[in-house]
């Protein structure tokens, strides 16, 4: 079934068949406002049934050779490719990003198909000799099961590739939840994946706009052997307590609050770069954006000015106007909670410096801003900001620098400018963030482990381990 606006599926993908529903929910661009689709609303009832497609599947999935499910990840990746054009649009329709970003995202999210698709092939395991005498150990993987992916709108395409693909590599079936704002690529994907060659039943696809009626019952069912989700600290909680039931495996990417520090020693060329990048990417709204700006004293006037220069130089706009280098942020409760952060900020008396004219259009639009001088009290500071407003407060000790940089709970990813390799590395390895850019404003890689420390998350997706994520090891006990 088909939307009438656009030609994108709208219905439930459970079990291999396209389901409509009595229930449907509407789906809005944010660069207008306007609705663009009505896609299925799912409740309890679609979320056993996806969970029963799941459950049904996963003995034959798991049972496939690894070339098999290799070359599918393969084929889909190709798939996607070929795409590119019709799924960018899909993400810029529903979640606002530029549509050269969004083309970016296709190929991030494609790579994920491919990096797990090699790495399902590399067969690991050990077999020795037990120290205590002639018995043998013998220790290998196996898919852990039925997996429930819960996956955010700011990536609507990368971050549901970052779960399904290693799932899949695994052996594991999978019931995926698409965040409310954009189920429309999620649905694509599904369409690629079936004729990538996946089974019925191996992935299914539940859009729902209430969460909690389709989430909790998948949790509690024993059935069910892996939660994987990406979003908030707050949600986060939630699922690991919901989790904690059936001591399922957990994989969580929660909220960040990345420090982005200037040394004394930074190539400004450089810091000025990567700070627009690690900032305005998604216009801000990924876990990952730099929010807190410690900029060695020397250095911060002119950063600040060519900041602030190169930002102005963004056409804000609709991201399907080829022009346009920073869309809307995804609705109005984030307008709003944006310029929240921004009154209470300045209200504690940091300084704003707002950035290009004042935006007289439909849609949900924050003018990009900087702050400067802002109080380590306020929510712009020791909050995730999500949205496209920097915070930047100066130093003169990189020892207060680091203990800035640490002092949040939160710990996902960092960023350290400066030229003098022994110093800048060694702040890079006292930041306690699982992640680090180091002269770069670009860290996301689908051949490294992202993930966080403290509340910023459990487990690593991605790289030579994210696999593991997606596995069970048994021992054997071998007598002699
Ligand atoms: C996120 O914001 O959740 C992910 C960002 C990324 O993969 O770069």
């Amino acid at each position: 079934m088909t939307s009438t606006h656009t030609d994108l599926p709208v219905a439930q993908f459970l079990g291999g068949d396209w389901v409509d529903s009595a229930t449907t929910m509407p789906v809005h661009n944010p660069a207008t406002g306007a609705q663009i689709a009505t896609v299925a609303d799912g409740d309890e009832a679609t979320a056993i049934a996806a969970l029963d497609a799941a459950a049904a599947a996963q003995a034959d999935w798991a049972g496939t050779d690894p070339r098999h499910r290799s070359d599918i990840l393969l084929r889909a990746f190709g798939l996607l490719h070929a795409e590119t054009d019709r799924i960018a649009r899909t993400i810029t329709l529903e979640m606002g990003k530029p549509l050269a970003e969004a083309r970016g995202e296709v190929g991030y999210g494609a790579e994920f198909l491919r990096w797990f698709a090699e790495e399902a092939t590399r067969g690991s395991g050990a077999y020795f000799r037990a120290p205590s005498g002639g018995g043998r150990i013998a220790v290998r993987k196996q898919p852990v099961g039925p997996v429930f992916a819960i996956t955010p709108w700011n990536f609507p395409l990368a971050m549901v590739t970052r779960k399904v693909a290693p799932a899949l590599a695994a052996g594991c079936t999978v019931v995926l939840k698409p965040a409310p704002q954009t189920p429309l690529t999620a649905l694509e994907f599904m369409r690629i994946l079936v004729e990538a060659g996946v089974p019925p039943g191996v992935v299914n696809c539940v859009t729902t706009s209430r969460a909690p009626l389709v989430s909790a019952p998948i949790i509690a069912d024993r059935r069910l052997r892996k939660l994987t989700f990406t979003g908030s600290t707050a949600v986060g909680r939630t699922l690991l307590t919901q989790a904690a039931q059936g001591v399922l495996r957990v994989s969580m990417e929660l909220g960040g609050n990345a420090p982005f520090v200037v040394l004394e020693s930074a190539d400004l060329d450089k810091a000025v770069g990567g700070a627009v990048l690690a900032k305005l990417r998604n216009a801000g709204q990924a876990c990952v954006a730099a929010d807190r700006f410690l900029v060695h004293e020397a250095l911060a006037a002119e950063f600040t000015e060519r900041f602030l220069a190169a930002v102005s130089a963004l056409p804000l706009g609709d991201g399907l106007d080829r022009s346009t280098r920073l869309g809307p942020v995804i609705d109005g409760a984030a307008v709003r909670r944006i310029t929240a952060l921004i009154d209470e900020a300045v209200d504690g008396g940091a300084h704003l410096h707002t950035v290009g004219p004042d935006i007289d259009r439909p849609g949900h639009f924050v003018r990009p801003a900087v702050l400067t001088d802002v109080d380590t009290r306020s929510r712009l500071w020791s909050s995730e900001v999500f949205g496209p407003v920097a915070a930047i407060r100066t130093f003169t000790d990189p020892a207060q620098a680091l203990h800035l940089a640490n002092d949040t709970d939160a710990g996902l990813a960092g960023y350290v400018f400066g030229e003098n390799l022994g110093d800048t590395l060694e702040f890079a390895e006292n930041l306690r963030t699982g992640m680090v850019g180091v002269n770069t404003g670009v860290i996301s890689d689908p051949a490294a482990p992202f993930g966080g420390m403290k509340s910023s998350g459990l487990g690593r997706e991605g790289g030579s381990t994210g696999l593991a994520e997606y596995q069970e090891m048994q021992y054997l006990a071998i007598a002699r």
